[in-house]
């Protein structure tokens, strides 16, 4: 059954100080829902309680902590639920971060950041609003996963196993929800492109990719929809208590591309994706590298050896010369 009206829900919000959470908290704010704003950064926060302004000022309060951090966040379930005299009725698990390197390259601390943040980030905000939402008697679940929950591309290793494993993880809390009889919705949402900041946030650890400037352009380039929209779109979903809400139309064309290709979308992606990540001048590789044919002097390899000899030669190929490794570019913390 729809949600009829967001008046007087409480809704907690996290990376509500940019982008697709900041469009979110004020969407909701603006329908008559009291916000809980959260993010890392408390100038952001700050940002999103000002925007929110006028009579809605009360209605919206920041919160400031790291959501890789699980006893912060338990926590801060507790002080909101203090704050606002009330359970939550909503959480949006939507603070993520981005990281462009291959899986050959990628740093473990890197690696651990991204999936701090973006898959236990979701997971510890999951539980631990989780008891507050079926308290409400009305709870939703809304974890922001990607269109790479859907596909994964080149050098998005590390985005595409945390936003995977959002997906894997909700869609289960969902079946567990209505097998035990319980009043919580559970809805995920895959983003397409979407113009917020983003890129320009993300580490870029690669020597074979974009550098920051290329990355944020390409960024620009590509992504099609505003932060309001897609909070419209999400708030729609939220609404109609949707399981999958696509965000942007690349987000409905993927979607479409990965269910009538199935795996073979790989194809596709590489083709299309390949150029754009690695670039096309020297450290362009082939969209659909096929493996060298011997040369004609050379003695055939048996069936045995010649995956060996196609990854001996593949891997001498793709050895950067010395020193011709680009540094990290623009991370933050
Ligand atoms: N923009 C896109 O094209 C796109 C596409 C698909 C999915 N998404 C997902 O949408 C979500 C929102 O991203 P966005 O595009 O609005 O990005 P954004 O960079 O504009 O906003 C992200 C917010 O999260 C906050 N944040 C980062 N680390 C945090 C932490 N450890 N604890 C608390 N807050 C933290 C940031 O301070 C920032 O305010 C992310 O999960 C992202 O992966 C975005």
């Amino acid at each position: 059954m729809r949600l009829k009206s967001f008046q007087g829900r409480l809704a907690v919000v996290t990376g509500a100080g940019s982008g697709i959470g900041r469009a979110l908290a004020l969407d909701l704010a603006r329908r008559g829902c009291r916000v809980a704003a959260c993010d890392i950064q408390p100038e952001a926060v700050e940002g999103t309680v000002a925007l929110a302004g006028g009579a809605r000022g009360d209605r919206v309060r920041g919160y400031v902590f790291d959501v890789s951090d699980r006893e912060a966040f338990f926590r801060h379930a507790d002080m909101i639920k203090a704050d606002f005299g009330q359970p939550a009725n909503l959480i949006v698990n939507n603070a993520g971060v981005a990281l462009g390197a291959s899986v050959r390259e990628m740093r473990w601390e890197d690696f651990e950041w991204l999936m701090g943040i973006n898959f236990w980030g979701v997971c510890y905000g999951t539980q631990a609003f989780l008891p507050q939402l079926i308290e409400s008697g009305d709870g939703h679940v809304v974890n922001v996963s990607s269109i790479y929950g859907m596909i994964s591309g080149p050098l998005t290793s590390a985005y595409n196993a945390a936003k995977f494993g959002v997906r894997g993880y909700t869609e289960s809390l969902r079946i567990e929800m209505r097998a035990e009889g319980l009043p919580v919705s559970v809805s995920c949402v895959h983003p397409g492109g979407i113009r917020t900041n983003i890129a320009n946030s993300s580490r870029l650890a690669t020597s074979r990719g974009p550098d920051q400037a290329e990355f944020s352009k390409w960024f620009e380039r590509i992504t099609l929809t505003t932060p309001a929209k897609a909070a419209a779109i999400i708030v729609d979903g939220i609404r109609r208590k949707r399981p999958r809400i696509l965000v942007g139309p690349d987000a409905h064309v993927i979607d479409l591309m990965q269910r009538t290709l199935g795996i073979r979308y790989q194809w596709v992606a590489g083709a299309l994706l390949n150029p754009l990540m690695y670039g096309k001048s020297k450290n362009a590789v082939a969209a659909s590298p096929q493996p060298a044919p011997p040369a004609a002097a050379e003695k055939p390899a048996t069936e045995a050896e010649a995956p060996r000899k196609r990854a001996a030669k593949a891997a001498k190929a793709a050895k950067p010369a010395a020193g011709s490794a680009r540094a990290e570019s623009g991370g933050v913390a």
